[in-house]
């Protein structure tokens, strides 16, 4: 029985809604911004336009009703308890997950999670044709959902199917340890165009498909034929980007300045503010940086009030294994170096495991002369863009891991490879100690390169592919 008669000309589906439902002990039931990056960027993306988000409210049961929100549509997709322990906790983020950064962490099978991943995933693709208007432009987001685009086209051809990974696309030597490898190749070709952040995850996923389909493929496009017919379908790179304008605004307001500078003054006023940023998730190399921030500290080249260090790790997939042993050594790590080099009033490492509203992000950002981002692998990082869009003063100093999407963009960073310890802790002093004359001229150039190419470019790019695809070649 349908829901909702609503039906919308874009239909976006992810595994989040914008907002995450939460009850609290009183039963008073409030809505909260859903974690992490993809939320951040598509939340601008879709400001205005009138679409329709398909997602899950963040707890297990029943789905809320369809409601708006900021003009969009957002229709709550239901998960069980088990579905949450099996399609989400088990084969999103403990199969595929590691799969995709490199098996930092071994990954785990087991086939009753895909089960219950084919089974979600059949579910969004029915919540996506039961709002997706007739021609549709229907954009399926990141891992959690590479069924639903074959899905969506089996049961409505009339639309056009774009899918983006947010996360990157493994080697195709990584990629093959999936025991449902040819499921999902299969899933993802019912797309008309495949948005990738590198153009290296690009090439890794037709290399999959040569490989392991035994599919033709010509530079960026691969053929397949169906029952009804053959079809050339496109993949390439499309970097994601940040609401640069809005942020920047919000940076700018003297709310902000204010509070930054309050964030200092609590602190002691330090002649440098390293800061970290991060979901608590493995792949974000934390436990390098902190290593490398340890040695530092020890060898006496950093030392508080002088130096201050604050890591946000915010709370992430906190039922998952390897999240758990994660928060354990991470804090350990914290304690370790705070009994041994904190004085009174000045914490080695200050740590703050929470979320925070954006203009508490902004004015972070604001005052910190350095931003330590070292992830091991990460699809983009958008914190990267965030921190370099709030120094609109030409302020700080970021230091980016090779291993990120940001590093293909922003080639003025101080770059390190986070696995070379000794390397890290050269750059990050290289970092504090550059002059900073030298270190605005490297901001100016990196806010240059994420003004113009911004989360309204990133999406207008994107649908213009998908839009072309596979006719017209790309743009
Ligand atoms: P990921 O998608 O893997 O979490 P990104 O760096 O691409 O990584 O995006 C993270 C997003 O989450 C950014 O928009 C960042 O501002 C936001 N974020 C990270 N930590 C916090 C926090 N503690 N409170 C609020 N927002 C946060
Ligand atoms: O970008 C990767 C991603 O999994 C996104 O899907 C999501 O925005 C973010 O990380 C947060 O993860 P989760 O939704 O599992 O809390």
């Amino acid at each position: 029985m349908p829901r909702t008669k609503q039906k919308f000309d874009l239909v976006i589906a992810a595994n989040r809604l914008p907002v995450d439902r939460v009850v609290d002990a009183d039963g008073e039931v409030s809505w909260r911004t859903s974690p992490g990056g993809l939320v951040t960027a598509m939340e601008s993306v879709m400001r205005g336009r009138e679409g329709a988000w398909v997602g899950w409210a963040g707890e297990a049961g029943e789905a809320p009703e369809p409601f708006e929100q900021d003009d969009m549509f957002l229709n709550p997709v239901a998960l069980s308890e088990d579905e949450v322990a099996h399609y989400y906790e088990g084969f999103s983020n403990d199969t595929l997950w590691p799969i995709y950064h490199d098996v930092i962490v071994s990954a785990t099978f087991h086939r009753y999670w895909f089960a219950a991943y084919e089974v979600v995933n059949r579910r969004f693709a029915e919540a996506v044709c039961e709002v997706a208007a007739k021609g549709a432009t229907v954009w399926v987001h990141d891992y959690q959902l590479q069924l639903v685009p074959a899905m969506v086209r089996e049961m409505r051809p009339d639309v056009r199917i774009g899918w983006f990974n947010h996360i990157p696309f493994p080697p195709v030597e990584l990629f093959a340890q999936l025991p449902w490898r040819r499921a999902i190749l299969e899933g993802l070709l019912g797309a008309d165009f495949l948005g990738f952040q590198r153009v290296a995850d690009a090439q890794n996923f037709i290399r999959a498909c040569r490989q392991l389909l035994s599919l033709p493929t010509k530079g960026d496009t691969v053929s397949e034929s169906r029952s009804e017919g053959a079809r050339r379908i496109r993949a390439s790179a499309v970097p994601i980007s940040i609401d640069f304008k809005g942020l920047e605004e919000l940076a700018k307001q003297p709310g902000t300045h204010a509070r930054a500078k309050e964030i200092r003054a609590s602190l002691g006023d330090p002649e440098t503010l390293i800061l970290g940023v991060d979901r608590l998730d493995y792949t974000k190399g934390i436990g390098h940086r902190i290593k490398a921030y340890g040695e530092l500290l020890e060898e006496g080249r950093v030392a508080p009030p002088k130096q201050m260090f604050v890591q946000v790790a915010t709370p992430s997939r906190e039922r998952v294994d390897a999240y758990r042993d994660l928060r354990a050594e991470i804090e350990g790590e914290v304690g370790r170096l705070n009994g041994e080099f904190s004085t009174i009033g000045a914490p080695a490492v200050q740590y703050l495991h929470h979320s925070y509203p954006r203009n508490e992000m902004a004015a972070l950002y604001l005052a910190a002369d350095v931003l330590l981002v070292t992830p091991l692998r990460d699809g983009m990082n958008l914190v990267a863009k965030e921190y370099v869009t709030c120094r609109h003063d030409n302020g700080g100093a970021l230091v980016l891991s090779e291993f990120t999407g940001a590093y293909h963009e922003l080639h003025q960073a101080f770059v390190c490879n986070p696995h070379d310890i000794e390397g890290l802790k050269q750059t990050i002093m290289r970092a504090i100690e550059t002059p900073p004359k030298e270190k605005a001229r490297l901001m100016r150039a990196m806010r240059r390169r994420v003004a113009d190419h911004d989360v309204q470019h990133w999406a207008a790019r994107f649908l213009e592919n998908l839009a072309k695809a596979p006719e017209r070649g790309g743009v």
